[in-house]
């Protein structure tokens, strides 16, 4: 019998601890649970462990500080860094969190060297791109979480307005992962039904709008940090999508090469995640706005990726 997936999160912070409950609570994967701080992955690992029992799941945890635990791991979920703090641009974060995922990127390289890497840490785009470049890793193995946790974001406001399940609302947001995203209305779906037909207009840009704004709402009302549920289910949805070989399609940040008319740069698009990582970029026909935001969201990404010299 084949054992069960490895995976590895780096940074034992809220998305971090948060995305190893996740992962337990699923019986995804044995998880190994890594941060600088001294006790905090152990401590929090352990009281997951105890929690087992009730819940009712067999997979072992394991929280340290240093990387050889992590060795042959499956999938490598990088939270390392600082969280957007009030009043603070994602884009602060750019040189120490690039600073961070660099490094973490080498040690989980050295341990794990088939393993996928799926990014958190902010600025999301940009550190993904810094993950790809420092691992060496081919590109369909290296990808950055966003699309899923905007997309969800609109998920829950269109569903919210239409007052129906947000199991029958579909949306897609597409752009790097900062205020420049690119929500798209027409693709988004309640029952099949395009949301531009059951909504006014003016309630379709209010909702866009607070999708982009969606992480700095959250940053305002708790004032010590950043979300964490929503973000860590959505990097756990993407890993389970490729050790389950899914074949399942979501928005990641993944390098583009022509497509969307964007070269050499990490950004979100849809994507098909199975076994192999990132299967397939899929490309949809976009109108002249779309594309113009589309391209100014890639815009500001470039201005990082240019800043940091990657
Ligand atoms: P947090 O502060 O709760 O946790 C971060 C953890 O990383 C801390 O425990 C810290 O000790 C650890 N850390 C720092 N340097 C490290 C290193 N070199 N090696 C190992 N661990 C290290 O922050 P939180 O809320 O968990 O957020 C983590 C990151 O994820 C932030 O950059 C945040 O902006 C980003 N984020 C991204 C989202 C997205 O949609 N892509 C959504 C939510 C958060
Ligand atoms: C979010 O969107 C902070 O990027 C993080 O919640």
């Amino acid at each position: 019998m084949a054992g069960r997936n490895k995976i590895t999160v780096v940074g034992a912070g809220n998305v971090g601890a948060t995305a190893a409950h996740w992962i337990a609570s699923k019986e995804l994967a044995d998880v190994v649970l890594i941060d600088i701080v001294e006790g905090t992955p152990q401590g929090k690992s352990l009281d997951l462990a105890q929690s087992a029992p009730i819940d009712g799941f067999d997979v072992n945890l394991k929280g340290v500080n240093s990387y050889e635990e992590s060795k042959d791991s499956d999938v490598i979920i990088i939270t390392a860094g600082l969280p957007r703090k009030p009043g603070m641009s994602r884009d602060d974060l750019l040189k120490t969190n690039a600073d961070i995922v660099g490094k973490v990127t080498d040690e989980v390289v050295k341990y794990s060297p088939n393993a996928f890497i799926i990014v958190v840490s902010n600025p999301l785009d940009a550190m993904t791109q810094v993950a790809y470049k420092r691992s060496g890793f081919p590109k369909n193995r290296v990808l950055g979480m966003a699309g899923v946790l905007d997309s969800a974001r609109m998920r829950c406001f269109l569903a919210e307005a239409l007052e129906v399940s947000v199991e029958n609302v579909t949306a897609f947001v597409l752009g790097g992962h900062g205020d420049t995203m690119v929500p798209l209305p027409r693709y988004s779906t309640c029952a099949g039904i395009p949301v531009t037909e059951l909504l006014p207009k003016e309630k379709i840009d209010e909702i866009v709008k607070r999708t982009a704004n969606g992480g700095a709402e959250i940053v305002g009302l708790l004032k010590t940090g950043s979300a964490f549920y929503a973000p860590s289910l959505a990097a756990v949805e993407m890993a389970e999508a490729i050790l389950k070989d899914k074949k399942k399609i979501l928005p990641c940040a993944v390098l583009l090469e022509g497509e969307y008319g964007i070269n050499n740069l990490f950004v979100g698009v849809p994507c098909k995640l199975g076994k192999e990582g990132v299967e397939q970029i899929i490309e949809i026909s976009l109108t002249n706005d779309e594309r113009a935001a589309l391209q100014k969201s890639a815009g500001s990404v470039q201005e990082l990726i240019d800043i940091l010299g990657v």
